[in-house]
């Protein structure tokens, strides 16, 4: 294809010598202007090159490369002076001309230097393309990383956009489960309709059903009116079932319906919803192992995890745990209009090696922490939790415990309490993990909690 030359000058006398020279004798395709203000208009049909007067009316020459330089830093200018106007051109080069040109113009020089800016700017491009490509396909808006593992994550969700196979998110708590189903869901076909969150571990069963699937009026007692559910919420976009392993057998069944036959009743009703909503699943557990253990339908269990992506813990990707505090830093400086420059060596070697069982979520709230008590530059190792400061990598966080390191014996009720509050800290609130970490069941966990006034 042609390369496209806008020529820029008021002396009409020179822009058809330039005209001659670029179009007639180069075979470039030209576009005259008199002035700068029709030619920034015109900067949308993408030239290659412009070859600017320096002095102009309106516009001068320097500013109107500098609103070029805005609209597209990489497209090449020639500025062009006035014999005597010297110093302005060289002026230029630092607001990212290309090259300049005295008049009587060089022809030769011209054409050369025309041709290599123009080869330089296909490289650009095509390097700006692919850095675009890669970022499409790999890489999602807001999700860093830097480590080749979540690289991986983000090839095998590349795959998954724009198809409906049923995903599975393997991940322990605050990992990105939910981030990387939103980027499912908003990186493909679906995404302008709607994306619905369950959590099907937060919702007391008698409610999860409704909730799921809606309720006819009068269907229950406290059922006044009909509700409708997530799934007719989720009308034809996605639905992310959270924590899927939680789900009791008698919607289990009802879930493993939806999918096979796409429809469903309301709770309570007789009319047969049609539904072809995507199901994406998460969920921290072994599903495996539940279905080893019967706890967990084996067919749902085929159907759910069509295809499975499993994403690492922190401490297994460690490369991210960097990225991912400048991240956060630079998020909360500006959440919190703080200026934090960063962290001291010592304070970003605690972090690095600190192991953080509550993953991503955890250093979010740790950085936000972090931020909000101190007013350093630096923030330093006493800035940042006990925990972590007393973290030696070769003790996981379960084992070590600063409670008994003194002798004094402390009421039983108050280590069960910390204990409790930890777990809760460590999961960033996530209750049926804490339960899990803590090897009590859910209902324990709710009536400690309530016994020790802990909000969840
Ligand atoms: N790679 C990442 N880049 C930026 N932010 C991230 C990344 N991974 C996770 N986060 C953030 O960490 C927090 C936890 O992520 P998310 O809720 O997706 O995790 P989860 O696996 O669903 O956790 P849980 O099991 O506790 O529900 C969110 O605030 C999310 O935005
Ligand atoms: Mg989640």
């Amino acid at each position: 294809m042609s390369k496209l030359i806008f020529i820029v000058d008021d002396e009409q006398s020179i822009s058809k010598l330039l005209s001659f020279w670029v179009k007639d004798k180069w075979g470039y395709d030209v576009e005259i202007f008199p002035n700068s203000e029709s030619m920034l208009k015109k900067l949308s049909s993408r030239p290659d090159l412009v070859l600017l007067d320096i002095m102009l009316p309106g516009l001068d020459g320097i500013e109107t490369l500098k609103r070029i330089k805005q609209a597209d830093e990489h497209l090449p200018v020639i500025m062009l002076s006035a014999q005597g106007r010297i110093d302005v051109a060289v002026d230029s080069i630092k607001y990212g001309a290309y090259d300049y040109f005295s008049k009587p113009i060089d022809q030769q020089k011209l054409e050369l230097a025309l041709k290599n800016a123009i080869r330089n700017y296909d490289l650009l491009k095509e390097v700006q393309n692919l850095k675009e490509h890669v970022k499409k396909e790999y890489s999602f808006d807001n999700i860093i990383s830097a480590d080749g593992k979540m690289q991986d994550v983000f090839k095998l969700v590349s795959k998954v956009l724009d198809n409906d196979i049923s995903v599975l998110i393997y991940g322990e708590s605050g990992t990105g489960k939910e981030l990387i189903a939103r980027a499912i869901h908003y990186n493909g076909n679906r995404k302008d309709k709607p994306f619905v969150v369950v959590n099907c571990a937060s919702i007391p069963r008698e409610l999860l059903e409704s909730e799921l699937f809606g309720h006819e009026k009068g269907s229950f007692t406290g059922a006044h009116q009909r509700k409708l559910g997530k799934f007719e919420y989720a009308k034809d976009g996605t639905i992310f079932l959270d924590e899927v392993g939680e789900l009791e057998m008698l919607l289990q069944a009802k879930l493993l319906r939806v999918i096979q036959q796409k429809e469903f009743e309301r709770v309570g009703g007789t009319e047969l919803i049609k539904t072809n909503v995507r199901i994406i699943s998460a969920t921290n557990r072994d599903l495996k192992h539940a279905v080893e253990q019967k706890q967990f339908r084996e067919d749902l269990y085929y159907r759910l995890n069509s295809f499975p992506i499993f994403i690492p813990p922190i401490r297994q990707r460690r490369a991210d745990i960097l990225v991912l505090t400048e991240y956060f830093l630079e998020e909360f400086n500006k959440k919190l209009q703080k200026n934090v420059k960063g962290f001291t060596k010592k304070a970003l070697k605690l972090i690095y090696e600190y192991d953080w069982p509550g993953n991503v979520r955890e250093m979010e709230n740790t950085i936000e922490r972090c931020l909000i008590i101190s007013e350093k530059d630096h923030l330093d190792v006493d800035d940042l939790p006990q925990h972590i400061r007393a973290a030696d990598t070769s003790a996981s966080v379960d084992q070590q415990n600063v409670m008994f390191t003194d002798y004094n014996i402390i009421p039983f009720e108050k280590i069960k309490e910390k204990s409790i509050r930890h777990a809760l800290k460590v999961t960033g609130g996530n209750i049926v993990e804490a339960a899990r970490k803590l090897q009590l069941g859910r209902a324990t966990i709710y009536r400690l909690m309530e016994k020790y006034g802990i909000e969840g």
